[in-house]
């Protein structure tokens, strides 16, 4: 009964909880006013490295902020600049899968949290990157994968309760039907395409399909993912985030790094430990590092 009654309140008061967090942020930015959220996938925060003098803040000390459970993600934000650009970090993320089995609708309210406080906190873009599996058959592992589009099988972010929540371009409250088209911003795409030309073979554009998790896919499903579908690459989070990013008027771009492929006979083989391992190899590294280090260059000239 207790656990209903607190999941009736965080339900109803979601939005209360999402200022809270903000406000505490808010009082550690100083003078910065950060424009990108740049979410760190599994074993991506590398990357978070390359915030240059980063004010860093702990997921715990943040009030309502949910915590990460998963290994290989560490659960820091990290408030600084990357290439010129004032950026927050966000090492660590919350999947649908640690919270499937919360009350009511929460669980899918604290996959997105994090979203909402940086709108909160007046950001307007956000940078996802995530790790996926290539079903495209012209990946190969390590390869990058800018998102054109998305298929999902998560519960929709926006589900429920109609918040009141306002959006960061027009300042006027979220829509109850949001639009998806061009859910990756055409602009920040190319932008991040001339960004990854140097890494010639190993840069794609494709469809991301999320799915729930936490298991793998049998052969029968990347098969029909691959061959019906039509999905490039597949993964367990980042559709929610993009939907409610989309829904509070952010422009959002993506890209996926390709942490293992699926052989023509649909079969996935991948495990937890090799994902992690693709992920923290040099290579791998390396061309993350550099290609989302040029983009973050390209924006701040681009703006100039
Ligand atoms: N499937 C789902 N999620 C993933 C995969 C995969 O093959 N690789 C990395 N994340």
């Amino acid at each position: 009964m207790r656990s209903h009654d607190s999941a009736l309140e965080y339900r109803d008061h979601y939005e209360q909880a999402v200022a809270k967090a903000a406000a505490y942020i808010r009082e550690r930015l100083g003078e910065r006013k950060p424009v990108f959220g740049i979410v760190l996938g599994s074993g991506l925060g590398g990357l978070a490295d390359e915030i240059a003098q980063p004010t860093i803040l702990s997921y715990e000390e943040i009030p309502g902020f949910p915590k990460t459970t998963v290994a290989g993600h560490e659960g820091k934000l990290l408030i600084g600049e990357l290439e010129g650009v004032s950026v927050i970090g966000l090492k660590g993320r919350k999947h649908y899968y640690e919270v499937a089995d919360a009350p009511m609708n929460i669980g899918i309210l604290q996959v997105v949290f994090a979203v909402h406080v940086l709108a909160e906190l007046g950001v307007t873009h956000y940078f996802v990157t995530n790790a996926a599996g290539g079903l495209n058959p012209s990946y190969k592992v390590g390869d990058l994968m800018i998102l054109r589009s998305h298929l999902s099988f998560l519960p929709n972010s926006l589900l429920g309760r109609h918040h009141t929540f306002t959006r960061v371009d027009t300042g006027e409250r979220v829509a109850r039907f949001e639009p998806m088209n061009d859910a990756y911003d055409s602009e920040l795409r190319t932008v991040l395409k001339v960004a990854a030309s140097d890494q010639k073979g190993h840069i794609h554009e494709g469809v991301y399909l999320a799915l729930t998790g936490p298991t793998y896919e049998t052969e029968a499903e990347c098969i029909m993912f691959r061959d019906s579908l039509h999905a490039d690459a597949v993964g367990m989070s980042t559709v929610p985030e993009v939907i409610a990013a989309r829904s509070r008027g952010m422009r959002v771009v993506g890209m996926s790094c390709i942490t293992n492929t699926i052989a023509p006979d649909g079969t996935n083989a991948t495990n937890h430990e090799e994902v992690k391992a693709i992920l923290e190899s040099r290579a791998v590294k390396e061309r993350l590092v550099s290609t989302v280090k040029n983009f973050f260059r390209a924006f701040r000239e681009r703006d100039e």
